[in-house]
């Protein structure tokens, strides 16, 4: 495939929100989020989030936000604060139904079988844990045994995401991530021995003396243990942000180009086994519920990736925990020291937030279908986002012309189609309608 190198270099966000979390601000803090939540309707449906910042030791390329700690004590406090927390919110909110939960990290398991079945044990007693469709955690094959799977079951779990990254021995190698084969297949052994059957495989590509036969093979393997799902990330290389990341030899990066070489051989290595692209580095066999909402039109993208959730809320709990309701997005501090003062003190640790205008609800809006569907119209959009601003777009429109030229998009009056070509590079196309990114305030990692 050839694209312009200008497309490949670009720096842009992820969009799993719009605005997107380099733009809240402090704002919406700890009262907004209170008046915010008091005015949830009583049958609104919740999605709850609960993140965990730790990790026994950090892989070199982590982009996520967590720390490295090897004493028990820092992990006892914090899951008291999450107890803490958890009675917080459920003292301020009427609605109580959960349909979806995610355990996030981090490593949510380094909680331990007991205290992880001890705050399940809390969010059932404050919420209506009924009408829960998908009850995920992220898990580390490292550190997952019986006994956890066991807990896991008990728990209610029904979905578990796997990080995998990558099979061959000296890509592990160079990301400080030991992780065999045979490691991952017995953990989705376990996991299915006690009936945790939806398992999804984190993998990335432009990985540390990474190559094309690398991902190849690495696809192989996993498709040979039949996840329904897969996420294939490029890998985020921000050393700026990510401090640890300097670990990393950068001359042993693979260019832009043999990142985009990696994308898509991973796209057509997982083809060949039936799994299916969904949005921009998600793929899932045919009869799975991310690959039906995808055909109905019904995917979603929030800070978890591509979800079925249909929630009208999603509540954050823990450091950095972001949280969407219908008034904008609000975050909780992410060190642990504010996080924990401000619960244990009975108060919310929100500390930054947006409150959506009708401007960032319609763009928000057609970045999300761009991101899921690939296609928009810009005409029924407008009239379907009640609310919606009155925007023409008539530079994103002229934006959009030298997407065209390269192959990636076709315009038709104002609908707009990402096409196969431009799939990787959809994030671009998405960021042409990112009225924030275009006043230039935020550092991304590249596109592809
Ligand atoms: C919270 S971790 C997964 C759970 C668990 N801690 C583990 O590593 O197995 C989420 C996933 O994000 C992806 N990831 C982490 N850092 C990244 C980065 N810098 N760029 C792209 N993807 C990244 C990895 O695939 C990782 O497995
Ligand atoms: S990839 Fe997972 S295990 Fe590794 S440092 Fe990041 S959160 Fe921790």
């Amino acid at each position: 495939m050839v694209i312009t190198p200008a497309f490949a270099e670009q720096a842009v966000p992820r969009y799993t929100s719009y605005p997107t979390a380099p733009h809240f601000s402090s704002v919406v803090g700890a009262q907004t989020y209170a008046s915010w939540l008091s005015s949830l309707p009583p049958e609104a449906m919740l999605s709850l989030y609960i993140h965990v910042p730790y990790c026994s030791e950090l892989c070199f390329y982590c982009g996520c936000h967590t720390k490295a700690v090897q004493r028990r004590k820092p992990i006892e406090v914090y899951a008291d604060r999450l107890l803490d927390e958890i009675a917080l919110v459920g003292a301020s909110i009427a609605p109580r139904r959960v349909v979806h939960l995610h355990w996030g990290g981090g490593t949510p398991s380094i909680l331990g079988v007991e205290r992880l079945l001890e705050i399940t044990t809390k969010l059932k007693e404050v919420f209506d844990f009924t009408a829960v469709h998908e009850h995920a955690i992220e898990l580390d094959p490292r550190h997952v045994d019986r006994p956890l799977a066991g807990a896991l079951a008990a728990m209610g779990v029904n979905r578990a995401s796997l990080g995998v990254q990558d099979f061959t021995p000296h890509v592990q190698e160079a990301i400080g991530r030991i992780q065999p084969f045979g490691m991952v297949e017995q953990t989705i052994a376990m996991l299915r021995e006690v009936g945790i059957n939806q398992v999804n495989f984190d993998l990335m590509y432009g990985l540390p003396k990474q190559t094309t036969r690398d991902v190849r093979r690495t696809a192989e393997l996993a498709a040979s243990l039949q996840p329904q799902r897969l996420a294939w990330f490029g890998y985020a290389h921000v050393p700026w942000f990510k401090i640890h990341q300097r670990m990393i030899d950068e001359a042993t990066l693979p260019s832009p180009f043999e990142r985009l070489e990696q994308a898509e051989t991973a796209r057509e290595t997982l083809h060949k086994f039936g799994y299916r692209p969904i949005g921009l580095d998600h793929f899932a066999l045919s009869d799975d519920d991310l690959a039906a909402a995808q055909r109905c039109g019904l995917l979603r993208r929030n800070f978890q990736g591509y979800t079925t959730s249909t929630a009208d809320a999603l509540l954050g709990f823990g450091t950095s925990a972001i949280g969407r309701l219908p008034q904008g997005f609000v975050q909780n501090a992410s060190d642990v020291m504010s996080y924990s003062q401000a619960v244990a003190a009975g108060r919310f640790a929100t500390v930054k937030g947006v409150a959506l205008s009708s401007e960032d609800r319609l763009r928000g809006h057609i970045i999300e279908r761009l991101m899921c569907d690939l296609c928009i119209d810009l005409d029924t959009i407008a009239n379907n986002v009640a609310d919606g601003a009155k925007i023409e777009f008539d530079a994103e429109l002229t934006a959009l012309a030298s997407f065209e030229d390269e192959g990636m998009v076709r315009l038709d009056c104002r609908r707009i189609q990402v096409t196969e070509k431009g799939r990787p590079f959809m994030r671009l196309v998405a960021a042409v309608f990112d009225d924030y990114l275009q006043q230039g305030r935020a550092r991304h990692s590249v596109a592809i």
